[in-house]
């Protein structure tokens, strides 16, 4: 049982690591896309994105059947009702946009670009639709801009866990971070 205002410690491992493969996928897709000729001659950084963001669509099930067996903690009294709404859509959002969609529209691309995902570089990923090239350009504009999206959303995701943490001097952060009696 995790200490009250804390998240559980699977829930903590979930976020953490899929934080840590998330940024690094994002970071990694973005130098493999635009300096391609110095660091992706050989698609070696596509491979590694895509098989580091892949990993995502199954750690997403594990997430969500912990997270609905687990309720987060709840919010300090601190934060007005509008607040605290917001927190609730902004993760939400982070679940819909960052972790579930975004990751299927890779898949997407690369399934109609008939291009094949490792996921973990163990095994292939079926496709999830048949290779179409005419949708190449489409399926490429709605992962590059729900990526540039997410980045955003997660921007703002990261300066409101410091606000409370910094500004607001209240549990939010600490009841994320490791170590606190779960
Ligand atoms: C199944 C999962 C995914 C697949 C198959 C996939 C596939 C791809 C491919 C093929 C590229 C182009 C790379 C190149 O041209 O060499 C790309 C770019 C990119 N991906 Fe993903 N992706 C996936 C998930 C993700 C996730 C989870 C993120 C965010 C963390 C992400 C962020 C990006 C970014 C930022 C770019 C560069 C966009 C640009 O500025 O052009 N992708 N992805
Ligand atoms: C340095 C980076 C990050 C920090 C400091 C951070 C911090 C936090 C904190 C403090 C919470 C719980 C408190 C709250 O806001 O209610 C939280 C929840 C959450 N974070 Fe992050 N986070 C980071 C990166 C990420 C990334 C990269 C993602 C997803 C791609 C993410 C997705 C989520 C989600 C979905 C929740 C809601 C958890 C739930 O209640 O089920 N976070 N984060």
């Amino acid at each position: 049982m995790a200490k009250e205002g804390n998240y559980t410690g699977p829930a903590k491992w979930l976020h953490w690591g899929m934080a840590l493969i998330w940024l690094a996928a994002w970071v990694i897709g973005i130098v493999a896309t635009h300096w391609r000729d110095e660091f992706n001659a050989h698609h070696e950084l596509t491979f590694l994105h895509k098989a580091m963001a892949s990993t995502l669509l199954f750690l997403i099930v594990a997430r969500i059947a912990w997270r609905l067996s687990h309720p987060a903690p709840a919010l300090p009294d601190s934060m007005s009702p509008m607040m605290k709404r917001g927190a609730y859509v902004g993760h939400l959002l982070l679940y819909a946009v960052a972790l579930i969609g975004l990751p299927l529209s890779g898949w997407y691309w690369s399934s109609v670009a008939d291009k094949p995902i490792m996921v973990a570089a163990l095994f292939a990923l079926p496709p999830l639709v048949d290779p179409d090239q005419s949708l190449y350009d489409l399926a490429k504009a709605i992962h590059t801009y729900t990526a540039w999206l997410c980045g955003a959303l997660i921007g703002g995701h990261v300066l409101v866990a410091l606000k409370h943490h910094f500004v607001e001097k209240d549990e939010v952060l600490k009841g994320m971070l490791p170590g606190r009696g779960n």
